[in-house]
């Protein structure tokens, strides 16, 4: 397996030899100020260019159940003096402990969403995240298409943005916004979507 590139211990792969970040970020038309969340952070690339690359004042929580990645978060936090990073390591599906209700703006999901589906936790996942999210904050799943191609999760725990509309309408959220062009070029076209909810 390819180690990320800033060294840090990641569980699974990390999305940023294959999928460019910037493309992610700017999906969430960032201000500076909000308080957004990397959930499922790995090795946390992405909280780290929206701190470094996007120079964000808010604070960034990155939040993992991989206890070494969260270590590994709180070295950086340290050696870089980020005080507006706070690491959290937290199983999504049980509650994440330090957060409270309707404090987060922007919510970012990178390959992680398919791993609830993969451990029937799905409901769980979206009531935390519902929880966590502002009256008007947002939640953005980029995961991958639900197609049965080599490269991802197999195609059984892959959804497709219609499946998650369902799923997020049924806990009273309402779809945002969709992209389905972007991530990785591969023979079938694009590999991923982009997905955002809202409070209804
Ligand atoms: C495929 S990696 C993606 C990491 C990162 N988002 C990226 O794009 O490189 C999936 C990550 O989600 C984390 N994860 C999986 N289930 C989780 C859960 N229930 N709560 C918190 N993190 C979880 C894993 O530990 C892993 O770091």
């Amino acid at each position: 397996m390819m180690k990320p590139k800033n060294g840090h211990r990641a569980r699974g792969f990390s999305s940023e030899h294959f999928l460019d970040s910037d493309e992610i970020i700017r999906e969430l038309d960032l201000k500076g100020c909000e308080t957004v969340m990397d959930a499922g952070c790995g090795d946390g690339h992405n909280a780290i260019k929206i701190l470094e690359d996007y120079d964000h004042k808010g604070i960034i929580y990155a939040v993992d159940v991989y206890d070494a990645s969260i270590e590994d978060m709180e070295t950086y936090k340290q050696d870089n003096n980020a005080e507006n990073l706070i690491n959290i390591e937290a199983d999504i599906t049980e509650g994440i402990p330090g957060v409270d209700d309707e404090s987060v703006d922007i919510v970012l999901m990178v390959n992680v969403f398919h791993g609830f589906k993969a451990s029937r936790k799905l409901d769980e996942a979206v009531d935390e995240l519902s929880r966590i999210i502002k009256r008007d904050g947002k939640i953005a799943i980029m995961d991958y298409k639900a197609w049965d191609v080599p490269k991802g999760p197999p195609t059984h725990v892959r959804s497709s943005p219609d499946d998650l509309e369902k799923l997020f309408n049924s806990h009273g959220l309402k779809k945002i916004y969709l992209n389905e062009d972007i991530g990785e070029s591969i023979p079938e076209g694009k590999s991923h979507f982009l997905i955002m909810f809202a409070k209804d």
